[in-house]
């Protein structure tokens, strides 16, 4: 499974792409707000770090916006990835900038046929929010099984991208059930690398060399 960020801090994106390099990042609006700067100055940037698909939001809300929007982003970099919301407008512009060779992530999918449709679309990526919909009391996870049978029953070449992930734990389930990509916030990544056992496990054996050293200069 391929792992993106999912964040707009050029900071984390270098710090994570140091230890592992990043298959890809995923921005949008929100994200970018967190950091107050310039959007397309941002992408620029992080273009300069990952070599792997970085995903731009849109903000129209027709498709003949959505393109105009897309072909500017798309100029920007080959690696930049147009995200379109999961709506027949976002359909129409995915199969317009897909036509002309801009790759497309079509966000906001929250329904097994949504995720069927942008896949008819030609989307590039599939976006299944999955905390959104633990937030209201569906399992997140479900959406991402039932998008995999289904892209694996009519050979959909569309990859899963999960997306909306808060734990570690969401990370391990869509792995479980065959997502492509999984897109998270820096401090799940982090996270990824943690486990108390490796942490004690250190400590005992810092804590033994230690011991050593002291019996062999008593000798
Ligand atoms: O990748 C989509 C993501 O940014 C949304 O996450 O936590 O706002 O639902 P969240």
């Amino acid at each position: 499974m391929k792992i993106f960020l999912d964040t707009a801090s050029v900071e984390d994106i270098k710090i994570a792409n140091d230890i592992i390099p990043l298959d890809g990042v995923t921005t949008n609006p929100t994200l970018i707000l967190k950091e107050g700067k310039d959007y397309v100055k941002t992408l620029k940037e992080i273009t300069k770090i990952v070599n792997g698909p970085i995903s731009a939001e849109t903000i129209s809300l027709d498709a003949e916006g959505m393109v105009k929007e897309g072909k500017e982003f798309a100029k920007i970099h080959k690696n930049i990835v147009i995200k379109v919301p999961m709506t027949p407008e976002g359909m129409k512009a995915c199969r317009i900038m897909t036509k002309s060779g801009i790759r497309i992530n079509t966000t906001l999918i929250f329904s097994a046929n949504q995720a069927l449709l942008a896949a008819k679309a030609g989307t590039y990526l599939a976006s299944p929010f999955l905390g959104r919909l633990d937030d209201i009391g569906e399992k997140g996870t479900e959406l991402i099984k039932e998008m995999r049978q289904i892209y694996d029953n009519y050979g959909f070449k569309s990859q899963i991208l999960a997306a909306s992930i808060r734990s570690t734990d969401h990370v391990k389930e869509v792995a479980m059930m065959g997502a492509d990509i999984a897109t998270m916030p820096f401090k799940v990544y982090e996270q990824l690398f943690k486990h108390k056992l490796t942490d004690e496990g250190i400590k005992q054996f810092l804590d033994d060399w230690a011991k050593l050293q002291k019996d062999l200069k008593k000798k």
